[in-house]
């Protein structure tokens, strides 16, 4: 069973500069609200309610602001900041203390997932006692992702970043699950040449011992990447598509906390309070 997860939220964002020059990717908006809610979304549906952000070193108080410590969520936050990018398995090695000798799931803060059974696909991915498991999706420009080739039973043969020749057209997406065995292997990672830690590094330790399994997000689903400028809008459009089509919000915390009966109706009249007259408490008004 996996009870606790990393979001790693730090990151230079080089490809959004200006925009990520004062303020953090994750803070900055897709469409109603900031990035770092859809990740934390996600681990909500999984039932996850004990998660440590990594955020860069500097930034915690603009993150505290928005996420304070969970409690209005009925979840637990805790922080650690990242001195620098040193890649992403560097998450285990700041979060060992966190971790505890327990498995763990990690996803990264710039992803953003949406579809229909995604709940019950996450729910299943948190019983994972042994190895580690990856989403897979489908993408049209394999080589601009980490890429993995899979048997029937979804087990990964071959994983490779950024194939100049094709071996699947089936994308890593940045949501992982691990046993606890993963800080133990992160530790023996050695930086690339780019000169950071890499995931597809540590998750070869696990397809080598044909533990690295994997589940499919199939078409009726949503993986979307906000790292350049011209993705964000794209999402924020989507999102934006969504919400007013249907009248449902995607990533309202408040309301994934409430139909996991973390938090009573009495909390929601305090986010309002701290959110203050916005549409966003508009939304969480229908549920009191
Ligand atoms: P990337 O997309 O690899 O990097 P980035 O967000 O800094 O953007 P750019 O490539 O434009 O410079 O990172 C993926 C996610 O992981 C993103 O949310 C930032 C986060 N991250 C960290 O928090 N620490 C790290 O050391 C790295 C490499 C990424």
């Amino acid at each position: 069973m996996i009870k606790k997860a990393i979001i790693l939220a730090g990151g230079k964002g080089t490809r959004m500069s200006p925009l990520t020059k004062a303020v953090n990717k994750q803070l900055l908006p897709i469409y109603d609200k900031p990035l770092i809610f859809y990740p934390l979304s996600i681990l909500m549906l999984s039932k996850i309610k004990d998660i440590l952000i990594i955020v860069n070193k500097g930034q915690l108080n603009q993150y505290k602001k928005i996420l304070p410590n969970g409690d209005n969520l009925g979840i637990k936050i805790t922080y650690k900041e990242q001195n620098h990018p040193k890649g992403l398995p560097d998450a285990f090695l700041i979060g060992e203390k966190f971790i505890n000798n327990q498995n763990v799931a990690l996803i990264l803060g710039d992803n953003f997932f949406y579809g229909q059974n995604l709940s019950s696909k996450l729910l299943e991915c948190t019983k994972l006692k042994k190895g580690a498991k990856v989403i897979l999706h489908k993408v049209i420009k394999p080589e601009l992702y980490g890429v993995a080739k899979v048997n029937k039973t979804g087990t990964i043969k071959l994983l490779k970043e950024k194939p100049k020749k094709f071996i699947s057209d089936l994308a890593i997406t940045g949501l992982y699950f691990f046993d606890k065995k993963v800080v133990e292997y992160a530790k023996k990672l050695k930086p690339s040449k780019r000169k950071e830690l890499e995931i597809t590094d540590l998750l070869n330790i696990y397809c080598k011992k044909k533990q690295l399994k994997s589940d499919i997000l199939g078409r009726g689903g949503a993986w979307l990447d906000t790292g350049s400028i011209e993705d964000f809008y794209k999402t924020s459009a989507f999102v934006s598509a969504i919400e007013n089509r249907q009248g449902f919000k995607i990533a309202c915390l408040e309301e994934i906390s409430l139909n996991n009966r973390w938090i009573t109706k009495k909390q929601i009249l305090k986010s309002i309070e701290f959110y203050g007259k916005c549409e966003y408490s508009n939304y969480l008004r229908k549920f009191i």
